[in-house]
């Protein structure tokens, strides 16, 4: 049972596995979970759609006070370019700036929430209970993506991949608003050698030596 207001942060790179453990946490302490990618992945889709360059944030700082995240498939978010587009925009301190209240909002819920991005531990909540930087090396990242983009029906080589991912690092954790790192207290999690099922119950037990602590 999740004590009120327990708030999970999981941060780390593009597939690093953040996701997967998110999820696993918020079913296991029976926590709503947000995947925060997909905030900036609506960005950047809605910006796509309306057929602005994906690189005016004029146009991407109106966008993000107006979206309805219910007029988004899930599917038409997560492919390739739309990750690509998604680093883009969030390097932009408006389009940042404007999804902080949508992520405290979900945080704020009364028994506590789950939330994976980049920046949950550092900016959106600092004040989480238990953080976790979920870190893999880039081939193995590369691997996870490769396989995952191929279940999409989507055709990318290893090697293209393990580019865009040595890219979207460099971008997420070179901008100056909110860059990818680790918080200070966060506790490291590598997943490269690690199954998902070793790798849930080292999450889990990260949150519940945090829980205890206190
Ligand atoms: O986790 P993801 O691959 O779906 O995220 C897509 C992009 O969104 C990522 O390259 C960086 C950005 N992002 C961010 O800057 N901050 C977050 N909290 C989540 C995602």
């Amino acid at each position: 049972q999740a004590p009120a207001g327990l708030v999970i942060a999981v941060d780390g790179p593009a597939a690093s596995g953040k996701g997967t453990l998110a999820r696993r946490l918020s079913a296991h302490y029976g926590l709503p979970y947000l995947d925060t990618g997909l905030l900036y992945r609506m960005v950047a889709r809605a910006m796509l759609d309306a057929g602005h360059d994906i690189r005016d944030p004029d146009a991407a700082a109106s966008l993000v006070s107006i979206f309805e995240e219910s007029a988004f498939a899930e599917d038409t978010l997560r492919g390739r370019e739309i990750g690509e587009a998604a680093s883009v925009v969030a390097a932009m301190p408006a389009v940042r700036s404007g999804l902080i209240a949508r992520q405290r909002q979900f945080a704020a819920q009364a028994g506590g929430a789950v939330l994976d991005g980049r920046d949950i531990g550092t900016v959106i909540c600092p004040q989480a209970q238990a953080k976790l930087f979920v870190t893999a090396t880039p081939e193995v990242r590369a691997a996870r993506r490769h396989k995952e983009l191929a279940g999409r029906g989507e055709t990318a080589t290893f090697e293209g991949i393990l580019a865009d991912i040595r890219r979207r690092d460099a971008r997420d954790s070179g901008r100056s608003d909110a860059p990818l790192k680790a918080a200070d207290d966060a506790v490291i999690l590598d997943t490269s050698a690690l199954t998902v099922e070793e790798a849930a119950a080292a999450a889990i037990a990260i949150v519940e030596r945090r829980r205890t602590a206190r």
